[in-house]
């Protein structure tokens, strides 16, 4: 059984979708696991949730940086620190750059609450709510230079249903979001470890 592919995940807020990957890495088997977790911002919730599971937590905030490309520059080290074979943006509310991208020597996976292309951006439940729309939903994608324009790995499906709100909406999203990410980090660490499996041993 190869090694678990190493997880380095971002998170900004609760961390439920980061638990939901903690709890996968505890199933006999799962092909993935995190390594790291950071955040762009003190006090949250995912980073107290990685904490207890005994993992390394990084924060790297914007303010504490001259500019952007401080920023991305510190939190591209602090990612390269943990050797990731992917990283996850999991509730993560800031827009990564190209270099940053090119400089992690793995692919950026992102979760979004609504199915991508529609809705994209910060308030992707709130404006799905607003357009009125019958289905939303979930989708995991990788990520590239644009804003959640990234090839799509899967999305999943949720009904809008009579008098949601953009809360009640969006935690039935984040059931399904959960289960995608899980569903997909698998698929792609399985297809992963596969790969490197048949790669000559050098
Ligand atoms: C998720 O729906 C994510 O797509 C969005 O914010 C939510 C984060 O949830 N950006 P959590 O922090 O993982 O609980």
């Amino acid at each position: 059984m190869p090694a678990p592919r190493r997880l380095v995940v971002l998170v900004s807020g609760t961390g439920t979708l980061l638990q939901a990957l903690l709890d996968a890495a505890a199933e006999p088997g799962y092909p993935a696991a995190a390594v790291a977790v950071g955040a762009d911002r003190d006090g949250t919730e995912g980073v107290e949730r990685a904490r207890r599971a005994g993992l390394p937590t990084f924060v790297e905030r914007m303010g504490e940086h001259p500019d952007r490309a401080s920023w991305d520059r510190a939190l591209l080290g602090r990612v390269r620190s943990h050797a990731p074979d992917m990283v996850v943006g999991a509730g993560f509310m800031k827009v990564v750059s190209a270099a940053f991208l090119d400089g992690i020597g793995a692919p950026m996976l992102n979760t979004h609450p609504s199915l991508l292309p529609a809705f994209p951006g910060a308030h992707a439940v709130r404006d799905a709510l607003a357009a009125g729309v019958a289905v939303t939903g979930a989708t995991v994608h990788r990520v590239d230079a644009g804003l959640d324009t990234g090839p799509v790995l899967g999305r999943a499906e949720v009904p809008v249903r009579p008098g949601d709100t953009a809360t009640t909406l969006h935690e039935r999203i984040k059931t399904q979001e959960r289960r995608l990410l899980v569903e997909v980090i698998r698929r792609l660490a399985r297809a992963d470890a596969a790969t490197a499996s048949r790669e000559p041993q050098t």
